[in-house]
């Protein structure tokens, strides 16, 4: 479910009132088709478009309606005459294999095959819908009781970031309290993870008019950062998958993401001996975190390839994000000269259940550390498939050889 602002105060209730409505569109359509269909001559029969359809039943706008219709008729016929003298416009025989998949029907010019999330208006001209294109996509995970941590951190974000916030605890319509949700994309889904998120709503097609895509947590301190100068820097250095450097004593998990003082970047470390077997590969190099991920567009293609629908936590991905890019330990990176806090508040943590009694914090937990397992796991088993199959396809080729 994604939609703009102003969401009602029941999304369900919205859903069925949709559902009626074009239920009740498509009904009245099929009765209007009905009587159009014996009304016209069948040689002159057509499909009219539903959209035409729908602002014919608008009983408020019957003039302008039936110019539509004459439109369309009148273009229907011309397109008739053309169709008996030749065949080039025989929409039927149209099959264009480079299309995208189970669109090959389609001559190619219609074919809109990426989207976005730019609000429009419902008037004017669709042109001169938008002031600003973001070229930038920010998306925060959040539950109600951080939104004034929230509201200080969109402040660090321009006019040239689309605003789109994850609600895991479903609730709304209480942001509206600031002006800026009014235009943010507000999706609610009770009790999902970042990348349960991430992987339903930001496909590489809707997100591609975006150079670069934020996948942050709700609970960062910001006040040392301007998400401007942090794009500045990451394109300067070239950094695909990046995020800004931590500023804290407590709570660090990795050496690679702690802040250097006077450094814009950097991208490798020192760890703990024995944390690396390759200076340049995770935790030393090639890697950041998951709580503050920033993506290029290419890079984001394919890391939303390798997100799994069923292993919500993402524990895992961040050692495996160097293989979307390469060399991944020069376009993997931290950023220094925008650095933030992470606060560590648990947050979806506790909203597990009480199990086995187990607490809920626990049952979370768990789940993380196995979902690691079974990333890992896969990750290995897919590669070993691979080379399997490259042994046997070169094997083969021997054979034809020899
Ligand atoms: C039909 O053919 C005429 C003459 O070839 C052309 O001017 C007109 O644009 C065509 N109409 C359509 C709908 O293709
Ligand atoms: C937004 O992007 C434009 C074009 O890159 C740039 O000129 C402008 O300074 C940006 N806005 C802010 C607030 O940085
Ligand atoms: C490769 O060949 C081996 C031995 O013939 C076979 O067991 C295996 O299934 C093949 N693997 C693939 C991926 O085709």
């Amino acid at each position: 479910m994604v939609k703009p602002g102003n969401m009602a105060s029941s999304p369900l209730l919205k859903i069925s009132n949709e559902i009626m409505r074009i239920t009740v569109t498509i009904i009245s359509g099929a009765i209007l088709g009905f009587f159009l269909g014996i009304s016209i001559p069948t040689s002159h029969r057509l499909h009219l478009p539903s959209s035409i359809i729908a602002n014919i039943m608008d009983k408020n706008s019957g003039l302008a309606t039936q110019a539509l219709l004459n439109h369309a008729l009148s273009s229907a016929h011309s397109g008739n005459r053309n169709n008996s003298r030749s065949l080039h416009t025989d929409t039927s025989k149209i099959y264009a294999p480079t299309n995208p998949r189970g669109a090959e029907r389609l001559p190619p010019n219609i074919i809109v095959a990426e989207s976005d999330l730019y609000r429009r208006r419902l008037w004017g001209k669709p042109d001169e819908d938008l002031q600003i294109q973001p070229k930038y996509l920010v998306t925060f995970t959040v539950g109600h009781d951080q939104k004034n941590n929230i509201d200080a951190a969109v402040k660090r974000f321009s006019e040239n970031f689309t605003i789109m916030l994850f609600h895991y605890d479903g609730r709304t319509s209480e942001w509206d309290e600031f002006e800026w949700s009014k235009k943010a994309i507000h999706v609610a889904v009770r009790k999902q993870t970042k990348w349960w998120f991430a992987k339903r709503f930001l496909h590489p097609d809707i997100v591609a008019p975006y150079d670069y895509i934020f996948i942050w947590d709700e609970d960062l301190g910001l006040d040392h950062f301007d998400a401007e100068e942090y794009i500045k820097l990451v394109k300067k250095h070239g950094l695909e998958i990046s995020q800004p450097a931590l500023d804290q004593r407590k709570g660090l998990s990795w050496q690679m993401t702690k802040r250097r003082r006077g450094r814009e970047v950097h991208q490798e470390t020192e760890e703990k001996p024995g944390r690396c077997s390759d200076p340049h590969l995770p935790p030393c190099a090639a890697f950041v975190e998951i709580m503050a991920t920033v993506f290029s567009r290419d890079a984001w293609r394919c890391a939303w390839h390798m997100i799994q629908n069923d292993l919500v936590h993402g524990w895992g991905i961040d050692f495996a994000l160097r293989r979307c890019v390469e060399p991944a330990h020069e376009k993997i990176g931290v950023v220094d000269a925008q650095w933030i806090i992470h606060r560590g508040i648990p947050s979806l943590r506790n909203q597990g259940i009480a199990e086995n009694g187990k607490s809920p914090w626990r049952g979370v937990q768990d789940r993380c550390k196995n979902e690691w397992r079974m990333f890992q796991d896969r990750m290995a088993n897919a590669e070993k498939a691979y080379f399997e199959a490259m042994r046997n396809s070169t094997a083969v080729k021997g054979v034809d050889k020899g």
